[in-house]
């Protein structure tokens, strides 16, 4: 097996990296007016910028070759066409099966998996409106007025950043709330907004073995029957699993219990049965919108050349910025409260996705992979992290999102916004020179001495990459692209760096330890099995909870 760095495009772009990677963006505007229209690109009304970073056609077209050197059209073809991609945990990767509004039939090991897809969103439909008009009633008659749904990582990241991002499409009569955390805070603090006669629990866990979701399910488990009785529980609980055995153990009737299929990998399941929390919060037409726009996407990404193809091309600006420039990092800032949660779901996409040391064949990788992902919404995040990315010593490629409308026009509010965001990306590429700086302290009138002091200090060095995401306005359908986008993104990059983006071995060690220190918390036997420093820790937590 070739490893990127033995490709002869990867050399290609290595020596670019010390000429094009070096130019100024600032000069490269100025020197071609027509710059924006040859590094953008569109699916329908969703634009996506790219003309803000150190790149050119030579390099663009380098990349481009990255790309089919390693094999991306070859993979992209065999995750949709249900091969086992997932090498490690031997399965398919077929999210886009949930999300396939075509005719076209997914096949896994021979067997068309369409069905039973239909099959299990029809159900969700019925659901999703039984509980949305009142049929659905708890066990005292009442019509549900709050959807807790349990689960952590993907069976939790997914339907909060939805739901959020939704949130014009929600009534106040139903609200949709979320338990994750292990910390018995999490649960008490959502359980205080609950009237158990009108709640309904939503268990999610792929597994149905996660230590968290299934001690706070229990928790919850045990309030709803302290107050209604264990006769309440079908009425109160369901279970989106693949685990049928396991909802059964805990007590739910299966009867209850919405499916998926151990080819949806967590981070990328909100499309399945975990979705059901959306599908409730928003009304089962919208969550279709939502699979809809997702599937646009697919098509786009199978179809489209790679030079126009909107995942690819984020892909490889990434790699362009990670690999050959040296960026660690970048920043995900969403000029658009309603994706407040983005960056947290992106974290998990992409860093549990590509967070990997070891190639598919097994070899430890000797090329950067995974970027650490960080963001808050705009414009927040100006007044708190922004300064490192204009002037710190580390190169922080970002992403802007923005929507040209907003649900909530009030006053100058959206202008305001929407000059911010573009600001920020110019302000990254112009940066300020000394002699930009100089001017503006002379104007100000400061004298020559103090200039020459604060001037160092007033310098942009400029030529910071990003990207902007513009698109008219976040409705379930530009919500799904998005979504997609960013999932496409995750894969093509993960080819190219030729680690397995679908297992995640990374998480076990810790869990594993958890479960052998939780003992020896409330044990007053002497702890012999660890370092001094778990040792120590846990030696102090018993003594100040004596
Ligand atoms: O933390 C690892 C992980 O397996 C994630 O990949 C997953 O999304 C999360 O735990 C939750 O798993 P489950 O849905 O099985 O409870």
């Amino acid at each position: 097996m070739v490893h990127p760095v033995g490709l002869p495009a990867w050399k290609d772009l290595a020596a670019l990296a010390a000429t094009t990677g070096q130019k100024p963006m600032r000069d490269m505007f100025a020197a071609d007016p027509g710059r924006f229209g040859r590094f953008s690109a569109r699916l329908g009304d969703l634009l996506l910028d790219y003309s803000k970073n150190r790149i050119d056609a030579e390099v663009m077209a380098a990349l481009i070759r990255l790309a089919r050197q390693a094999g991306l059209a070859e993979a992209r073809d065999a995750m949709f066409g249900g091969e086992t991609f997932n090498i490690t945990e031997r399965r398919a990767v077929l999210h886009t099966a949930l999300r396939n509004r075509s005719e076209r039939p997914v096949m896994v090991d021979g067997q068309d998996v369409m069905p039973e897809i239909r099959a299990v969103l029809a159900r969700m439909k019925t659901f999703a409106e039984q509980v949305r008009s009142g049929e659905w009633k708890g066990a005292t008659g009442r019509a549900i007025q709050s959807v807790v749904n349990i689960g952590i990582g993907g069976s939790d990241l997914g339907p909060v950043m939805v739901t959020e991002a939704l949130k014009p499409y929600q009534r106040d009569d139903l609200a949709v709330r979320f338990i994750s955390n292990v910390d018995g805070s999490h649960a008490a603090e959502v359980l205080k907004l609950c009237d158990p006669e009108t709640t309904l629990f939503i268990v999610a866990s792929k597994t149905f073995t996660t230590q968290e979701t299934i001690a706070n399910a229990k928790t919850c488990r045990a309030w709803t029957v302290d107050k209604l009785g264990e006769a309440a529980i079908p009425n109160h609980f369901v279970a989106l699993s693949t685990n049928a055995r396991a909802v059964a153990d805990f007590g739910i009737d299966t009867a209850n219990m919405f499916e998926f299929w151990d080819w949806v990998g967590g981070r990328y399941s909100l499309w399945s049965a975990i979705g059901l929390s959306i599908a409730v919060a928003v009304g089962f037409g919208r969550f279709e919108e939502l699979l809809a726009g997702g599937h646009a996407m697919d098509e786009h990404f199978r179809e489209s050349p790679l030079e126009a193809n909107l995942p690819v091309i984020l892909a490889l600006i990434g790699i362009w910025n990670a690999n050959f420039l040296g960026a660690d990092a970048y920043a995900v800032l969403p000029y658009d409260q309603y994706l407040h949660r983005l960056p947290a779901y992106l974290q998990q996409l992409d860093m549990e996705s590509n967070g990997k040391g070891t190639a598919r064949d097994g070899a430890m990788v000797g090329w950067g992979t995974g970027p650490m992902v960080f963001g808050e919404p705009g414009t927040n995040g100006q007044h708190a992290f922004y300064q490192l990315i204009h002037q710190g010593t580390r190169l922080i490629p970002c992403d802007f999102l923005a929507a040209a409308q907003t649900h909530n026009p009030l006053g100058e509010h959206h202008l305001m916004l929407l000059s911010n965001v573009f600001a920020q990306a110019e302000a990254l590429m112009r940066g300020k020179t000394e002699a930009e700086a100089r001017a503006e302290l002379e104007k100000a009138g400061m004298s020559t001495a103090e200039i020459a002091f604060q001037l160092p200090h007033r310098v942009f060095p400029g030529n910071r990459p990003s990207n902007t995401l513009l698109y008219p306005r976040l409705d379930p359908f530009m919500l799904g692209q998005l979504i997609a986008l960013y999932e496409h993104k995750v894969f093509v990059q993960g080819v190219i760096w030729d680690v397995n983006s679908f297992d995640q071995w990374g998480v076990e060690l810790g869990k594993v330890l958890a479960k052998a220190i939780l003992p020896e918390l409330s044990s007053s036997a002497p702890v012999t099995n660890h370092d001094s420093s778990t040792t120590g820790l846990i030696e102090a937590v018993r003594a100040l909870r004596r």
